[in-house]
């Protein structure tokens, strides 16, 4: 047998949920609450940025009151034990949170954005911040008013990073997907790639999720118990 070296993990809000951040699409969701027209798109930003500004100051303030779970330690324990053995994690999240650095992951690719980045559409620079925003927030780098937002993928625009996870994909021995519904593209359409690659396929997530029939294998269940448990079993293999 083929030892896994190589993995491509894609994760979304459902690995998050244990540590209190609410999903997107279940009962209680954030999009029951909040419309994605009126949030989450780049017209509900020029309607009315101060709405927008404050749904992401709230999402970026609740970070400082949850902490990982184990589902997030046990994937950066993995991209260590990868490592050391000679193999690669490609931790690909589309959660805005930054719970899987917290967790230990050092190279995480989030491919719809961050709430700790802001992006200053004067000057086009990115920067760091936990503060709230206004349409009256100066912009650190080049001292514009009101043209800071949320370095957030909104609906409508192109998620980052699309040609490394590709490539990820094509070099991986096994495509892992944990905790998301499936239901937003590109990020649904990777379990396809990754078959279209002839590679492994493994579904983690409390209930199958809309692409559950594209993989191989599916373990149901909460992240928080389930992650721990496959990642000891990738790394005991490896040695
Ligand atoms: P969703 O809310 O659509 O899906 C969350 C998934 O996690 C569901 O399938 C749940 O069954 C599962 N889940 C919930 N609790 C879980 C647990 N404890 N353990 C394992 N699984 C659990 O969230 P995403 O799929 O991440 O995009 O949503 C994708 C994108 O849609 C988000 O990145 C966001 C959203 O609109 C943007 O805002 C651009």
């Amino acid at each position: 047998m083929v030892k896994i070296k190589n993995i491509v993990v894609l994760t979304g809000a459902g690995i998050s949920a244990e540590s209190g951040i609410r999903t997107f699409r279940d009962t209680g969701g954030l999009w029951e609450e909040h419309s994605i027209e009126k949030v989450a798109t780049p017209e509900a930003y020029a309607a009315d940025p101060e709405l927008v500004l404050g749904f992401y100051n709230a999402r970026r303030a609740q970070l400082s009151t949850v902490e990982p779970n184990p589902a997030h330690h046990a994937l950066g324990r993995l991209e260590k034990g990868l490592l050391d053995g000679g193999g690669y994690l490609t931790l690909v999240t589309q959660n805005v949170d930054d719970l899987h650095e917290r967790g230990g992951a050092d190279n995480v690719i989030h491919m719809h954005g961050e709430l700790l980045s802001q992006w200053c559409r004067a000057c086009d620079s990115k920067f760091k911040s936990r503060d709230d925003f206004t349409t009256s927030s100066v912009c650190p780098k080049c001292d514009h008013i009101g043209r800071v937002r949320p370095d957030i993928v909104w609906f409508g625009e192109m998620p980052y990073s699309m040609g490394a996870i590709e490539t990820a994909v094509n070099n991986c021995d096994l495509f892992v997907s944990i905790g998301t519904s499936g239901a937003v593209y590109p990020a649904a359409g990777f379990v396809q790639l990754a078959r279209g690659m002839r590679k492994q396929t493994l579904e983690i997530n409390l209930e199958p999720s809309e692409g559950s029939s594209f993989f191989h294998d599916s373990r149901l269940g909460k992240a928080g118990e389930l992650v721990p448990i496959w990642v000891d079993e990738i790394l005991e293999a490896l040695t």
